[in-house]
């Protein structure tokens, strides 16, 4: 294990380096593509008048635009605008980051413009346009990140194109309501990927190849292409249509059952038969194998995630040799005052866990001593069966770093390092973290393990399949942004409100019971049952560090006056509240305040100019009688974020406020 995380650590670093300077430079120059875009579109229905060139398309004012942490454009999502005619997509290549396109319902026409020029895509959709003619056969070949992929309720001709199957990632595929022709490759039963199929109402024929039949975890539709034979459609397929199949390429309308030539010869059916299982058989394995060589190294497939698992992923913890050469020079800027954002600890934690001698730090091991159980709801565990457990880097955050670790008994683990955790000596912090492992509320996350040594600390919690609401927020919007709707982000507020009024009642005598609320520290469940994650931790964390690592220390009256209270969780629900309803990344969160969108000032300001409406994200508000409930919302959340910590809601006024507000 330890030389997977090593090696992940690696990777990691080469990501920052490479990645973390881009967006800033992005940051202005992306709106000129994006208006030469919009210039070459026709829009029958509304406008993109608030796409302006010069102005900053991630300041939260630019119409259907969605950016990475506010720096870089990410989404592009204008649907329902009537935009009509062919576009280009050339344009939208001077967009480095750009991941989402959605341009569905729209009256777009012509054969499926070049977007394969955007190898970076991971979510195309283009439902209910009329696009049509055939797709090159090699079309998709280098969009190699793609996820998600609709093309549904256009005109698309022709046959399904192979280089489709051929998409390492593809998780979603809507062919659906379009006139596809000729067989269902068996080749796309082989994409591991793979979860939703939709190839109805087409004109497909042929076999529906047992790929798919006979695959589990995949939802599939064929029906309504009347040609398809096979048991997903209840149509026997015998020996001669299977024949046929190979060869035949008349319309295809009858059904195969009556297309049995009546003077075929059964022994040469037979051999031919035989011939074509064999052949297919080769291929199929040739397809598993090749899919297996092609597997990426899972620590870089989650980078994406774990970019984004946290906002302020500064830190980079290499192994000793790599970071010897730039200790130094992280020493000194410390003496200079460092940074502000507590990577400064981040490095000493470096050279610490060098010094351990564990090989590289890169591994769990190196201390003596085990896990510490101290909830046994999903079974026990020893550092042995997290040691042989598969691991992934999630990512860094203010505190330390995050592991997924998959047991061998199935359980899915999350296992946190903190550094400099040391306020407290081994038995008081014993004390603690049982105290946390007894709270059960539904909406707590509550840890399952820990493992004490003097220079960090792991703690262990259940895995959460949704990851967290930063992700789900502001991270690949085209993944799970259908799931968010007004109902799932009013659950989600509702959720964290009950479990911080059960954290406040639970840790009342604490100057901060929770103390580092903030968008990655809510996790979701499989339903988005939002589960609020490291809290309490103010007492096990040494003052200095605790003001660099906590985001409640990011309050203005801690700038002003060096205090904190409860009302600074209150202040920290509001802007979970806010981010939740505008969609927008906080720019709080940023240790340096660059980037994002400044939501209190943005909030306070239309708040008092009673123009709320524009600060509900756009995908959410479209019911005329949410829009009530949402800025009903919004006075909470502006409520909660008063810079006088006097003029704040208390904790238990907030909640009850947030009760009120039904679906
Ligand atoms: C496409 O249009 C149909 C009919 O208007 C609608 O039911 C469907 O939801 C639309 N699909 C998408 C993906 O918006
Ligand atoms: C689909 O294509 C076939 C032949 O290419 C054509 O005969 C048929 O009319 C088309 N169907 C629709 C609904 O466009
Ligand atoms: C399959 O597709 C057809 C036609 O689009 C639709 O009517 C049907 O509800 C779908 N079935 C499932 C199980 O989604």
């Amino acid at each position: 294990m330890a030389a997977v995380l090593n090696h992940g650590f690696i990777l990691v670093l080469l990501f920052f380096c490479c990645f973390s300077i881009i967006p800033s430079l992005q940051h202005v120059s992306e709106s000129e593509p994006l208006v030469r875009f919009k210039n070459s579109v026709k829009i029958t229905k509304g406008d993109l008048n608030s796409w302006r060139a010069g102005t900053d398309p991630c300041s939260g004012k630019w119409f259907g635009i969605y950016c990475q942490k506010g720096l870089t454009v990410s989404g592009i999502h204008v649907t329902r605008l009537g935009l009509s005619g062919s576009i280009t997509v050339d344009d939208l290549k001077d967009l480095p980051n750009l991941k989402t396109i959605r341009l569905d319902n729209n009256l777009l026409s012509g054969p499926l413009p070049h977007f394969f020029k955007l190898r970076g895509l991971k979510s195309l959709m283009l439902s209910n346009n009329s696009f049509s003619e055939e797709i090159p056969d090699d079309f998709f070949k280098d969009m190699t990140k793609l996820k998600r992929l609709f093309l549904d309720h256009n005109k698309f001709v022709g046959k399904i194109p192979s280089s489709l199957m051929q998409l390492p990632q593809l998780e979603e595929l809507h062919l659906q309501e379009n006139n596809f022709t000729g067989e269902i490759p068996v080749e796309i039963g082989n994409i591991k990927s793979l979860k939703t199929l939709d190839l109805s109402v087409n004109n497909l024929e042929g076999p529906v190849p047992e790929s798919i039949t006979n695959r589990k975890n995949l939802a599939v539709n064929v029906s309504g292409n009347e040609g398809l034979c096979g048991e997903l459609v209840d149509l026997s397929c015998d020996y001669i249509s299977l024949d046929e199949g190979q060869g035949r390429d008349d319309g295809g309308q009858t059904p195969p059952t009556a297309t049995v030539s009546p003077n075929s010869n059964n022994a040469t059916v037979h051999a031919i038969m035989v011939a074509i299982t064999l052949l297919l058989m080769f291929f199929i394995i040739v397809g598993v194998i090749r899919k297996r060589n092609k597997k990426k190294n899972p620590d870089f497939r989650m980078l994406d995630k774990q970019r984004l698992s946290d906002n302020d992923i500064v830190e980079v913890r290499v192994p000793e040799s790599v970071s010897t050469t730039a200790k130094r020079s992280t020493e000194s800027s410390r003496k200079r005052g460092g940074n502000a954002d507590g990577s400064g600890s981040s490095k000493k934690g470096v050279s610490q866990v060098g010094k351990g001698g564990n090989g590289g730090g890169g591994g769990l091991s190196g201390g003596m001593g085990d896990i510490i159980m101290v909830n046994s709801d999903k079974g026990s565990f020893g550092l042995p069966d997290l040691m042989k457990a598969a691991a992934e880097v999630l990512g860094n955050g203010s505190l330390g770093s995050a592991y997924k670790a998959v047991m061998t008994n199935g359980l899915s683990v999350v296992v946190k390092r903190i550094r400099d955790m040391n306020q407290l000596a081994r038995e008081p912090f014993d004390v603690e973290m049982r105290r946390f492992g007894k709270l059960r509320h539904p909406n707590i996350l509550t840890p399952l393990a820990y493992h004490y040594r003097r220079e960090e600390k792991l703690v262990v919690s259940e895995y959460m399949p949704k990851s967290s609401l930063l992700y789900v927020l502001h991270g690949d919007r085209g993944i799970y942004h259908s799931e968010l709707t007004w109902p799932t982000r009013l659950k989600i507020i509702q959720g964290v409100a009950h479990g911080m009024k059960f954290l406040h009642e639970e840790f009342a005598s604490y100057d901060l019971p929770h103390g580092n609320l903030k968008s990655s520290n809510v996790l979701l469940s499989e339903t988005y049952e939002p589960l609020i994650s490291d809290y309490a931790f103010l007492p096990l964390l040494q003052p200095t560090n605790a003001s660099q690592a906590l985001f409640a220390f990011k309050t203005p009256e801690f700038a002003q006056t060096q205090q904190v209270s409860h009302k600074s969780d209150v202040y920290c629900l509001g802007i979970i509240i806010l981010e939740i309803l505008t969609g927008k990344f906080p720019s709080q969160y940023l240790n340096n305040g660059k980037g994002g969108t400044d939501i209190v000032q943005w909030v306070q300001s239309s708040v008092a100019e009673q123009k709320e409406e524009e600060l509900i994200d756009p995908e959410i508000v479209n019911n005329t009688d949410s829009v009530r409930q949402m800025v009903e919302l919004l006075r909470v959340g502006a409520a909660c974020i008063a810079s006088n910590p006097d003029e704040r809601l208390d904790m238990r006024e907030a909640v009850r406020r947030i009760e009120q507000v039904n679906t």
